[in-house]
């Protein structure tokens, strides 16, 4: 058993805090909106991402150890259960990861961090998946 350093920082801390995570989030966002290779995504999405960028913000601000902002204003995420509505396949989830990553270098998060990340988010949008292809 590994036991965790308690004076260790956060992930959060290590994106650089509120600001940081609002910069990744935003670029995220506005990726999905302008890159013909997440129209697949992004026409799951409302014509308005405002709302999105700010319940994902709110979500990855206590997922990453931050303040607890989503759960705070609705509760437990229950985000597998939000996501049903949209048919999210290998494609979909890939598109998303791709967009994630692109996002977290554009805004110069360190290689090691995104690693760290990319692996953590790949577990979450993975478990999202509710179709077979
Ligand atoms: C796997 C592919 C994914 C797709 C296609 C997808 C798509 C969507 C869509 C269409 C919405 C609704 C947006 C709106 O109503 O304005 C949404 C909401 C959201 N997504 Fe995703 N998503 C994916 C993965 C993820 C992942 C991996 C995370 C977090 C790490 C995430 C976090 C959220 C949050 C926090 C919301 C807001 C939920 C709410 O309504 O309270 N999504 N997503």
């Amino acid at each position: 058993m590994q036991i965790e350093d308690p004076n260790a920082p956060t992930v959060f801390e290590l994106i650089g805090g509120a600001e940081k995570l609002r910069e990744m989030v935003d670029r995220f966002y506005d990726l999905m909106d302008l890159e013909p290779e997440f129209a697949g995504i992004r026409a799951l999405h409302p014509a308005s991402l405002d709302n999105a960028r700010d319940k994902t913000c709110w979500f990855l601000s206590g997922w990453s150890g931050g303040p607890n902002l989503y759960i705070e204003r609705f509760g437990h995420p229950r985000l597998r259960a939000r996501h049903l509505p949209f048919p999210i396949g290998i494609s979909e989830r890939d598109q998303w990861l791709r967009c994630m990553a692109w996002a977290m270098e554009d805004v110069g998060l360190p290689e090691d961090l995104r690693k760290r990340l990319m692996h953590a988010f790949f577990q979450t949008a993975d478990w999202m998946r509710n179709k077979p292809e």
